[in-house]
């Protein structure tokens, strides 16, 4: 299985979704592999394939892509038409919402049939209005939404130096939640 993260704004989560759920793949066992497609290459420096078990060279068994912050972009393109799921990570705050939208008609032009698309909110504080506000904000700009979300946490930010075990045991159970609703 492909999973893409795609959303033409920058900063909003693409690369974290990414490294998450291929932690969350192989904390479940399975062969993993990320193609990193951003020309800041995140990825490749937070994946230490010794200590998280993910390749950076041989596609696996699920094979995830992380894009650049572009949508009109051929490499994006081509990471979208290759998808079995294609997860558009955006943060609650409105404006970010509200850009989703335009990312989303292009994946809905370069998918393949039968290909899975789903915004995933990251950076999400129980209780805040924008938290609390953003499923019905999608759902009036008609985009489908993943129930399982990323909390914001420094523990994330942790897990890019360190890896699954830096990551407290509730950032954890979220992670893999959002991991087994992407891939089923
Ligand atoms: N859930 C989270 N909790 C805490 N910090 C987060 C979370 N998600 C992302 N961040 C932080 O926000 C910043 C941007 O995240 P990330 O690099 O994943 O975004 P991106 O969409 O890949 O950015 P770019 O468009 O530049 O590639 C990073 O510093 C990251 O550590
Ligand atoms: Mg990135």
């Amino acid at each position: 299985m492909t999973i893409t993260f795609v959303n033409g704004k920058g900063g909003v989560g693409k690369s974290t979704f990414c490294f998450l759920t291929a932690l969350g793949l192989r904390e479940a066992g399975k062969s993993v592999s990320i193609e990193d497609l951003d020309p800041q290459k995140s990825i490749s420096a937070w994946v230490d394939e010794e200590r998280d078990g993910i390749s950076k060279t041989e596609q696996q068994e699920f094979h995830l892509i992380d894009t650049r912050p572009a949508i009109d972009d051929q490499s994006v393109h081509s990471a979208i038409e290759r998808a079995d799921r294609i997860i558009m990570p955006s943060t609650p705050s409105p404006g970010d919402l509200s850009a989703v939208r335009a990312s989303y008609e292009v994946v809905q032009k370069f998918k393949r049939k039968g290909a899975k698309v789903f915004v995933g909110l990251n950076c999400v504080r129980p209780g805040t209005n924008f938290s609390q506000d953003a499923p019905g904000i999608l759902s009036g700009l008609g985009l489908p939404l993943l129930q399982n979300a990323l909390p914001d946490r420094q523990s994330i930010q942790r897990s890019v130096l360190l890896g699954w075990k830096a990551m407290d045991p509730g950032t954890q159970t979220a992670v893999f939640k959002l991991t087994i609703e992407i891939v089923s």
